[in-house]
């Protein structure tokens, strides 16, 4: 696991988790900002969940506000966890239809960007979507997948996942539309991923497998769904046969440079 200058916040005995009030100012400009940028951008299905979490702009939500939503619209909850987390817990929590949310926010001087997944990332980018029954179905069938899978095995999960859940687009009635909670949690990505720089392809699970990626840049190719349902009937194909598939098949060339070491 990769180091981490964060540290999650700790609940008191009720499970209330206190946040200064600077970091509350942090979440108030993130969430302004972005619900401008999003606008015409997000998927129909991703507003719906905004609409229906109701997310405060003034202050950093609570868990239990936003799993009173999520168990009444799909049964899943989130669960606080620690700045980062091994992949054997995500897939467990995923698994059990429980998303995992490290609760810290970040820094001012990380504005824009960071690596690791905070609060505002996990809530704002992937909790609208799990209030979706299409996206959730998909989201337990990979953590179920993931928990049993080998460790060569997960390392093509894991590209399926950032391709889709995490950066994934969606063709709509209105046109090319961004579903990916890494790009909705992102105003530079939000407005670069639906620009002509990047390049777009259509959906296929396999080829996103063999797809390398790397987290500290903006992709430079995306995978569009023919539809969002496109996610839930892939839960029901042999998701693990396509990962021999791509296993077999290996590695596309990266399309971007090696990082620096
Ligand atoms: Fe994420």
């Amino acid at each position: 696991m990769k180091s981490t200058h964060y540290q999650a916040r700790e609940p008191d005995d009720c499970g209330f988790i206190a946040y200064p009030e600077s970091e509350h100012h942090v979440w108030n400009t993130l969430i302004t900002r972005q619900l401008t940028v999003i606008e015409g951008r997000a998927c129909q299905e991703y507003l719906d969940g905004i609409e229906q979490l109701g997310l405060p702009h003034e202050r950093i939500p609570q868990l239990s506000e936003v799993n009173k939503v999520l168990e009444a619209s799909t049964g899943w909850r989130v669960a606080r966890v620690p700045a980062l987390i091994p992949f054997q817990t995500f897939f467990e929590l995923l698994a059990s239809k429980q998303f995992p949310v490290a609760t810290f926010i970040r820094t001012p001087q990380e504005l824009d960007y960071l690596q690791e997944p905070d609060i505002f990332h996990e809530i704002f980018g992937h909790c609208p979507l799990l209030t979706n029954p299409w996206f959730a179905e998909f989201t337990h069938t990979y953590g179920k997948l993931g928990l049993a899978a080998s460790k060569e095995e997960r390392v093509y999960l894991a590209r399926l996942y950032w391709l889709t859940i995490e950066f994934g687009l969606v063709d709509t009635s209105q046109g090319r539309k961004i579903y990916g909670g890494g790009i909705l949690s992102s105003p530079k990505e939000t407005v670069y991923c639906l620009s002509n720089e990047p390049e777009h392809l259509a959906f296929d699970p396999i080829e996103a497998m063999r797809t390398p990626y790397r987290i500290d840049i903006l992709q430079p190719v995306y995978f569009a769904l023919p539809e969002l349902k496109r996610l839930f009937d892939l839960a029901h194909e042999d998701i693990m046969g396509m990962v021999q598939q791509a296993m077999k098949m290996g590695l596309h060339a990266p399309k971007f440079a090696p990082k620096a070491a």
